[in-house]
């Protein structure tokens, strides 16, 4: 059987309020990027730092980025050509949610790929080594899920901060990205996200909706989601000290 090959979903379209806001009250009057996943990271920008870690794995053949409506022809110009040309490398835009974005970024994907794996723009840590295993469960189960055992103790706190209780936490996990599925599986979950009701946070929610097994791969707790501007810090203070420690 030929190895089964993936596209990989990029969502950048969000605003990144939380760092800009953050950013500003730490620097005033400093010029900010367009959005988080823009901010330099040891002197590059995040994007470019995320869209090398799944370049690095062969069984991709193609990023799509979805990013800002009134930044595409930016970012067309300022990463077109960022992975000199060994994988094809789409932009488009973004929609007003996470969820959104990945549809429209779906869309642009090539319908001969097997798998779709979707990662956060701003998780420039990931290691290509992992990526590389969530493809493989996926093809094994369908949909893979990148993500730690939760080693802290988690407390269930009621609106005035009162603890309710100690959760067990034997059970749960934390979900990081990528997550990866079957391309008809993450399709078919698109088609249907209308009829989903509540808050969706990840891809995987609309799988697991359908009623399909996902299976969590243990990532690295450093697989860092940039959110405020010491995440970039530690993000900075860990490729300096040479991270991936395997390479
Ligand atoms: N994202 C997106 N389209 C949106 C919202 C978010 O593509 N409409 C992307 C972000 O660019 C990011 C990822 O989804 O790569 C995770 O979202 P989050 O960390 O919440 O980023 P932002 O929405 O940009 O940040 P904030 O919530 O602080 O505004
Ligand atoms: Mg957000």
């Amino acid at each position: 059987m030929p190895t089964p090959k993936a596209s990989v979903i990029i969502p950048a379209a969000g605003a990144g309020k939380r760092f800009a806001e953050a950013a500003a009250s730490l620097h005033p009057g400093a010029v900010q990027p367009p959005s988080k996943a823009f901010a330099l990271l040891a002197g590059r920008p995040v994007l470019v730092h995320t869209l090398e870690r799944f370049a690095a794995v062969q069984a991709v053949v193609e990023i799509v980025v979805a990013v800002a409506a009134d930044k595409v022809d930016w970012a067309r110009q300022a990463f077109g050509d960022c992975l000199k040309g060994a994988k094809r490398l789409v932009v488009v835009a973004g929609g007003r949610d996470r969820t959104e974005s990945v549809a429209h970024a779906l869309a642009a994907t090539d319908g001969g790929t097997e798998l779709v794996a979707i990662h956060d723009a701003v998780r420039p840590l990931i290691r290509p080594a992992i990526i590389e295993e969530a493809l493989r469960v996926a093809i094994e189960h369908g949909a893979a899920v990148v993500g730690r055992l939760v080693d802290h103790t988690i407390k269930a706190v009621g609106p005035d901060r009162r603890v309710l209780r100690t959760v067990p936490r034997d059970a749960l996990w934390l979900a990081q990205t990528p997550q990866v599925f079957r391309r008809e599986i993450i399709v078919h979950a698109y088609q249907r996200r209308e009829n989903l009701v509540g808050y969706v946070t990840d891809d995987a929610q609309l799988v697991e909706a359908m009623g399909q097994a996902v299976v969590m791969v243990p990532g690295d707790t450093v697989n860092i989601k940039i959110t405020a501007p010491e995440d970039l810090r530690a993000c900075e203070a860990l490729l300096a000290a040479g991270w991936p420690f395997e390479t």
